[in-house]
């Protein structure tokens, strides 16, 4: 006898159909087995559907049980398959059909009921485009998948439950989607309006969301580099649609939607530690995982004390500042993850962090200094648009603002400029495939921002006296295009432009 029930795979974000075959045999001896380029945890399916099928209270086979995943040369990775692997001989034992055009997957406990498991949204978009009208996930999620509308996702708890349903004794009504609140932790932990001074980091901050750019902060030790950078989240601009799709669909092949979650609608704002491992911070693996850099997707990087990270995540992090997507090759399988981000970055000057301090002494040596500054490689440098050095604030002065802090501008106010200047570029680039002026290529450069001869000449003036790259000279154009873009001027103007250089690089030869 042989069973059928499709179930999916993912390549990265792909998705691909795969078929359950399950076959029951009376000849030959008792036994059980998958075949088809299973990994370890499909292989151990094996004991958990047998143990469950057992705690449901039903007879398990006395057959020789041979399991199938077709196509065998997609490799199959988890705990997913074992709901469709039950489903399939229960199917036999019970006697009822598998329901077409639906789809199964779902992880089970010995016990028979089933657990939150990781893509449950990228099968309800496979479902829908190629057709599929039912879903059976564990209930946990149900509600990620029913975010997807014209599907009926059936949110199973048990073995017992989904087999009652299927033989018409007791149905599952399908989910209704809730859109649930998300964690607390992704909003910004400070307001613009509490750090007090720091105009420039600040306003360094507002450009750098209005236009994406990649920015890099310098200064000692509790100048508030890390306040400025926990404060951005509360300056960004919500997720549209689609790019709340395109950060759900990392999410759920990460398995970092929680049980019960539902659409990730806030710009994601990462931190991960300079300890973390090549993998978990870049991706990739023998079974491939995206990581921090792609949960940043759309959103933020912040790679505190920077020039700790280690030689080889900075080298990793290159192809994908480049390309905006992290592409890994296997034997096997090409997955390709988006990991388009922006990069906030924050270095001490030197190794005792003192060297910026206007009143501490620093107590490195000049070449302790290069060799520490010099741990930041030049092709990320390449990749940061704005540069900022952050003085610590002066207590005195610290003291005065306290009381007029209220007077200081809120991040809600700082945001509806970022809005506005985002939209300009959604306008500009309509036609494009970039989104923002901090992806604009040389040509595009060319195109979108021409410039007077007034700007074009303190431009060149500034490349003579700062010795600037021609890289960093393309850099203060795009700068100085999104401070237009906040300022409503269509028009880069000389002031855009004379702003765009107080954030060049400060190390010319590098940048
Ligand atoms: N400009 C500022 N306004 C208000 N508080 C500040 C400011 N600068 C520093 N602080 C205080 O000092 C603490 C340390 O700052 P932090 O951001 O950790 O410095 P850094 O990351 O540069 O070492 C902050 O949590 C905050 O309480
Ligand atoms: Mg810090």
């Amino acid at each position: 006898m042989l069973i059928k029930v499709p179930s999916v795979a993912n390549l990265g974000l792909e998705t691909i159909k795969v078929d359950i075959e399950i076959n029951l045999a009376n000849k030959g001896l008792p036994g059980f087995e998958i075949v088809g380029l299973a990994d370890k945890a499909v292989a151990e399916s094996k004991e958990r559907v047998r143990t469950a099928i057992i705690s449901s209270e039903v007879d398990f086979p006395q057959k020789k049980i041979t399991v199938n995943m077709a196509p065998a040369d997609v490799p199959k990775e988890g705990s997913t398959y074992d709901l469709p692997i039950a489903v399939g001989i229960l199917s036999s034992v019970l006697n009822f059909s598998i329901p077409e055009k639906s789809l199964f997957l779902g992880e089970l406990s010995f016990d028979g009921s089933l657990r939150h498991t990781k893509g449950a949204f990228l099968m309800a978009l496979f479902a829908k485009e190629f057709g599929f009208k039912n879903l059976f996930v564990p209930k946990d999620s149900a509600n990620e998948a029913a975010a997807i509308k014209g599907i009926k996702v059936f949110p199973v708890e048990s073995l017992t439950q989904i087999y009652q349903h299927l033989l018409g004794q007791k149905d599952i009504f399908p989910v209704v989607y809730k859109q649930v609140k998300e964690n607390i932790l992704d909003k910004a932990e400070f307001d613009m309006k509490e750090i007090l001074g720091q105009e420039q980091a600040k306003r360094a901050m507002e450009i750098a969301a209005a236009g994406g750019h990649n920015l890099i902060m310098i200064g000692s030790p509790g100048s508030g580099k890390t306040m400025l950078a926990r404060a951005l989240p509360g300056i960004l601009p919500p997720l549209n649609e689609d790019e709340s799709l395109e950060v759900t669909k990392i999410f759920s092949a990460s398995g970092d939607i929680p049980p019960g979650g539902s659409l990730v609608t806030r710009r994601q704002f990462r931190s991960p530690h300079h300890t973390a491992s090549l993998v978990g911070l870049v991706g990739g693996g023998s079974k491939p995982h995206p990581g921090e850099i792609s949960l940043a997707h759309r959103g933020v990087l912040f790679l505190d004390e920077f020039n700790e990270f280690p030689r080889s995540i900075m080298e990793a992090m290159r192809q994908p500042l480049e390309d905006g997507c992290l592409s890994i090759s296997r034997a096997k399988q090409r997955v390709i993850y988006p990991a388009d981000f922006m990069l906030i970055a924050s270095a001490n000057p030197c190794p005792c962090g003192y060297a910026m301090h206007p009143k501490k002494t620093c107590s490195c040596g000049p070449n302790q200094i290069a060799k520490y500054q010099k741990r930041i490689s030049g092709p990320i440098l390449d990749r940061i648009d704005l540069h900022i050095a952050v003085m610590p604030v002066d207590t005195e002065e610290f003291k005065g603002n306290q009381q007029n802090s209220e007077f200081l501008e809120a991040s809600s106010k700082i945001k509806q400029r970022v809005i506005l200047a985002r939209e300009k570029q959604r306008v500009r680039f309509a036609d494009e495939i970039i989104h923002s002026n901090s992806q604009m290529k040389n040509n595009q450069i060319k195109t979108y921002c021409k410039l007077t001869s007034d700007v074009e000449e303190i431009l060149r003036q500034a490349s003579l006296k700062f010795n600037l790259s021609a890289r960093s000279y393309m850099k203060m154009i795009k700068v100085a295009r999104t401070i237009a873009d906040l300022d409503n001027s269509e028009e880069i103007a000389v002031n855009h432009m004379a702003e765009a250089l107080q954030y060049k690089p400060r190390n010319t030869e590098t940048a």
